[in-house]
């Protein structure tokens, strides 16, 4: 794949081990959901790396300390449902306090194309930091089309975490967003004709729901 400065893939090995697991179609609906749930926490780490410090002072039982928490940064969590939804919980156990903004779209089976049902965000989405989630990246276009949505709304911080990514979606948001960081657990090979990632893990959706 072609390096872009603005993707990160994490390839720690507790991550790559427990996407093996996820991949594995003998996996069930059960196991699927509790290992999207830490890879999203275990990505948060990184995810959020960059938040500013600043120094606090506070008295251990020893003595007095000048030592640091996050500065007070607001942040908001994005689900592009209903993929998206299975990595809340994940990103909530690190970050607590953020607010979660909800964005529906589905992927038109014909045309792959993003067609939008639903959407409620914080009404301050524009001076929060947004972590957009998603398992999936594969065209591109659901994330490309939640980050302008988000962008019209007035967002202007926004990091995109997904587990897998195709290259052909990775080149579409970073074309369309170049602004937009990228984390990602893999990048796979290709798309195939139904715009599935391939090896990829199928329908990250159904797998998570236990829909099919
Ligand atoms: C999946 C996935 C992404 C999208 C990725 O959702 O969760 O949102 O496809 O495909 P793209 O990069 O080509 O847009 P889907 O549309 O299947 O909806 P679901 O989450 O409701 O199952
Ligand atoms: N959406 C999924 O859930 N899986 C893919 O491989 C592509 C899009």
């Amino acid at each position: 794949m072609t390096e872009y400065k603005n993707v990160t893939v994490m390839n720690h090995p507790m991550i790559q081990h427990k996407l093996t697991i996820l991949r594995d179609k003998n996996t069930g609906v059960k196991e699927f959901r509790e290992l999207v749930e830490e890879l999203a926490m275990f990505m948060g780490y990184e995810v959020t790396r960059s938040l500013p410090l600043e120094e606090v002072e506070i008295e251990t039982p020893v003595c007095i300390a000048k030592t640091k928490v996050i500065s007070g940064k607001k942040l908001g969590i994005i689900p592009i449902l209903r993929a998206g939804l299975g990595m809340v919980d994940g990103m909530l156990k690190l970050i607590p306090t953020a607010k979660v903004g909800h964005i529906g779209l589905y992927r038109d089976p014909e045309t792959l194309m993003p067609v939008e049902y639903y959407c409620k965000l914080p009404s301050d989405v524009a001076e929060r930091d947004l972590i957009v989630l998603d398992p999936m990246l594969a065209t591109g276009g659901s994330a490309a089309a939640a980050i302008t949505f988000l962008k019209d709304k007035g967002a202007r911080s926004i990091r995109l975490v997904n587990l897998i990514a195709a290259p052909e979606g990775i080149k579409t948001v970073v074309d369309a967003h170049p602004d937009v960081e990228i984390f990602v657990a893999a990048v796979d090979e290709k798309l195939n004709d139904h715009g599935y990632i391939v090896p990829g893990l199928g329908d990250a959706g159904d797998r998570l729901f236990g829909t099919k």
